[in-house]
């Protein structure tokens, strides 16, 4: 069986773009892969020095995959800061990889670029995230199109290694990404925490109904006809509807009579139904922060079988053993 492997950074509420882009598709490939989904606690420790909220995200982001439907019995949840191999094997590809390589980065070369100094942790980003993946044998990474330049990076560092030492020595990660699907925020742009344009996957239902009905839309009249395509409303239930119902709705803007509120309305039932049902799982998840750390221990401890043997192989391939 191969294996699906997945970070998550720990920044704030997970919103609808997280759910739609990374946790949906995510835990579909879980049904067919064998699956390890960890929280990169420590990526996020690249911008995150405060201690109560790291606390708190890291719950956040195990609550909402677990209401999501991963079933930790099926995936391997964990906490990448449980893992010490995932530093051992950082440090061997730091030694494999050519400083140009890392300068090269986006994030650090877009700091370096606003006139920032990034810390060594976003120099060193893209090799944590590397023996973050090779360390589980793993064969395909979905991901978002942002960590794509990680991605391949991380192959390279792997073909290197074997090359190096031996074929065989790692599984060399292949990548996975939806090109199509970019969920946008109230404001038109895409959702995400830096814009402050998000809707959180767990508001409340009245939250999640204000938060549609700010969306932006153009300024026709309930009689006017409206073109749906390309339009915030529009995209947002394209990827919560059906196509069929997708369809429908571009069908009644187009001859008029149906506003945009009528738009919005239909938008928020068609959220509440993906994920008001979850709702409550997630409060009661949440709440008891014991049982999630038994979760998660309990995913370290499976996790672990895989990374000491790939670490031991690489030790002995490296002449270390
Ligand atoms: P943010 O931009 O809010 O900080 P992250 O970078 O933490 O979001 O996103 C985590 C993952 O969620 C990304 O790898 C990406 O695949 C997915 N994602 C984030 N925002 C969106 C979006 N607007 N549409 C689709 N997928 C998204
Ligand atoms: N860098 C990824 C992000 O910002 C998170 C991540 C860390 C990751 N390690 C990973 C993703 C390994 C996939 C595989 O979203």
């Amino acid at each position: 069986m191969k294996t699906s492997l997945t970070g998550i950074k720990p920044t704030g509420t997970p919103h609808i773009g997280n759910y739609l882009g990374a946790i949906k598709p995510a835990l579909e490939l879980a049904e067919s892969y064998r699956s390890l989904y960890f929280i990169a606690d420590y990526h996020a420790f690249t911008s995150n020095h405060d201690p109560k909220s790291m606390r708190s995200d890291v719950y956040d982001v195990a609550a909402t995959w677990l209401a999501c439907g991963l079933d930790p019995a099926r995936t391997i949840l964990y906490r990448q800061s449980h893992i010490p191999e995932v530093f051992e094997l950082t440090w061997i590809f730091d030694c494999l990889l050519a400083a140009g390589q890392l300068e090269r980065g986006h994030a650090y070369k877009d700091a370096i670029a606003h006139g920032e100094s990034p810390n060594a942790g976003i120099f060193n980003y893209p090799a944590l995230m590397a023996a973050d993946i090779v360390l589980f044998d793993c064969n395909i990474v979905p991901v978002g199109k942002d960590q794509k330049q990680h991605i391949e990076l991380a192959r390279d560092v792997a073909t290197r290694l074997n090359h190096l030492f031996g074929e065989g020595t790692v599984v060399v990660p292949e990548i996975k990404y939806e090109e199509s699907l970019l969920v946008p925020g109230v404001d038109g742009r895409k959702m995400s925490k830096s814009y402050n344009n998000y809707i959180p996957v767990f508001a409340s239902a009245k939250e999640l109904r204000s938060g549609v009905m700010k969306i932006v839309t153009g300024s026709e009249g309930l009689a006017d006809p409206k073109e749906a395509e390309g339009t915030t409303v529009f995209q947002l239930y394209c990827a919560i509807a059906t196509p069929a119902q997708a369809n429908e709705m571009a069908v009644k803007l187009k001859k008029g009579g149906y506003g945009w509120g009528h738009a919005k309305q239909d938008l928020y039932e068609a959220l509440e139904a993906e994920l008001g049902p979850s709702r409550e799982k997630y409060a009661a998840l949440r709440a008891d922060e014991k049982a999630l750390d038994r979760i998660l221990e309990d995913g370290a401890v499976r996790a672990r079988e895989i990374s000491l043997k790939t670490i031991d192989r690489v030790r002995r391939a490296i002449g270390l053993r």
